[in-house]
């Protein structure tokens, strides 16, 4: 088994191990992909799986301007162009359904309404993205959320649920529920974000229940076997913290492994260069509570992907750094070529430069 064998993943039967990351880019803003979109995904089609970039759910579950929506028809069918070229291009894709919660600010939503969140407390550290009012763009500290109403989880469930349908629609053959990185599914399960009193918040099971209701909407009407799911156990970010993380990701594995969902994709906690690492113990408990495609993401190179699978701890490891700049990634690992390093000053950017300009080693 390496990096180079097929993988069975959900009704897909991906060619390799080499998974492209989720990779919020902010080049789209009027929230609907383009022709710009098409070209870059396309060049990356050899991706084992490509999992899009974040994808805002509802204008509520926005947080970050110039990002791509999933809930009106024009950004389906934006997606249906992006969704052709991939196919076209021989690969496959995953749509990520992101609801920021209270990684968000007045400014990005609707009517400058507040950010909503399990609780009603502001994110020590948390940035949104925003345009400011002299049209320049830039993070900005999150706002203080407000506390959802327990009569207001339905409505998110159903924005999930009905995401989650156009991006199938559009021809996405998976989708990634994005439950990792402090957003609005990690503020529910995590300890330090979610105060309820509901039967939302509390034990492991309340604060895991919003997770499971979304999956069980969208597996009703897609199917389980097109659902993946984003966790980033012990993960510290945007000033979350979690007494129980190691419980809630094994509970959550269980769960998911019942309910037979196509993969499991765990961010690690050192992806922003915390030195926060996973236990041995606890790859392996994940590894036996779940029996799906197992993805890890961290700061990989192809030789600590390797060895992940062939300690069978991994069926798949996830690049999202070098995706951005070696469109042709799985190739370069295969031959060991040498990759080109990317540029964090256009992650977010306008136009072609450091998105679709990376070069490929053999020249499209
Ligand atoms: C980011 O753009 O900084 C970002 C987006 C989505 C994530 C994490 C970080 O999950």
């Amino acid at each position: 088994m390496n990096l180079f064998s097929p993988l069975k993943c959900g009704s897909l039967t991906l060619p390799n191990r080499v998974i492209m990351a989720p990779l919020t880019r902010a080049r789209t803003p009027s929230t609907v992909p383009g022709k710009l979109q098409e070209l870059y995904y396309k060049q990356r089609a050899s991706a084992g799986l490509i999992i899009t970039e974040a994808t805002n759910i509802s204008p509520t579950g926005t947080g970050y301007v110039y990002t791509p929506g999933i809930y009106s028809d024009e950004q389906e069918a934006g997606w249906k162009g992006v969704c052709e070229a991939i196919h076209a291009a021989g690969g496959r894709v995953a749509m990520q359904l992101w609801h920021v919660g209270r990684v968000s600010h007045e400014l990005v939503q609707p009517n400058g309404a507040q950010p909503v969140a399990p609780s009603a407390i502001r994110g020590e550290g948390a940035q949104a993205f925003v345009e400011f009012e002299d049209g320049t763009a830039g993070r900005t500290p999150a706002s203080t959320p407000r506390a959802l109403e327990t009569s207001e989880i339905g409505d998110i469930v159903a924005d999930y649920r009905k995401a989650a349908i156009r991006a199938v629609r559009a021809g996405c053959d998976m989708v990634e529920l994005h439950a990792a990185n402090a957003y609005l599914l990690h503020q529910f399960m995590a300890t330090g974000t979610n105060l309820r009193s509901d039967q939302y918040g509390g034990s492991v099971v309340n604060r895991a229940r919003i997770v499971l209701e979304v999956v069980d909407a969208i597996g009703k009407a897609v199917g389980y076997e097109r659902i993946g799911i984003r966790i980033a156990p012990f993960s510290e970010i945007f000033g979350l913290t979690d007494e129980e993380s190691g419980e809630m990701a094994l509970y959550l594995a269980d769960q998911l492994s019942r309910r037979k969902v196509a993969y499991l994709h765990i961010n690690e906690p050192d992806w922003q260069g915390k030195d926060i690492h996973l236990t041995p113990e606890f790859r392996k408990s994940v590894r036996e509570a779940f029996d799906g495609a197992l993805l890890y993401c961290g700061h990989y190179d192809a030789a600590r992907a390797e060895a992940l699978i062939a300690d069978q701890l991994a069926d798949a490891v996830a690049f999202g750094r070098p995706f951005i700049a070696n469109p042709d990634l799985p190739e370069r690992m295969r031959v060991s070529a040498p990759l080109n390093d990317s540029n964090p000053e256009t992650y977010y950017g306008e136009g072609p430069l450091g998105y679709t300009d990376y070069p490929a080693l053999i020249k499209a």
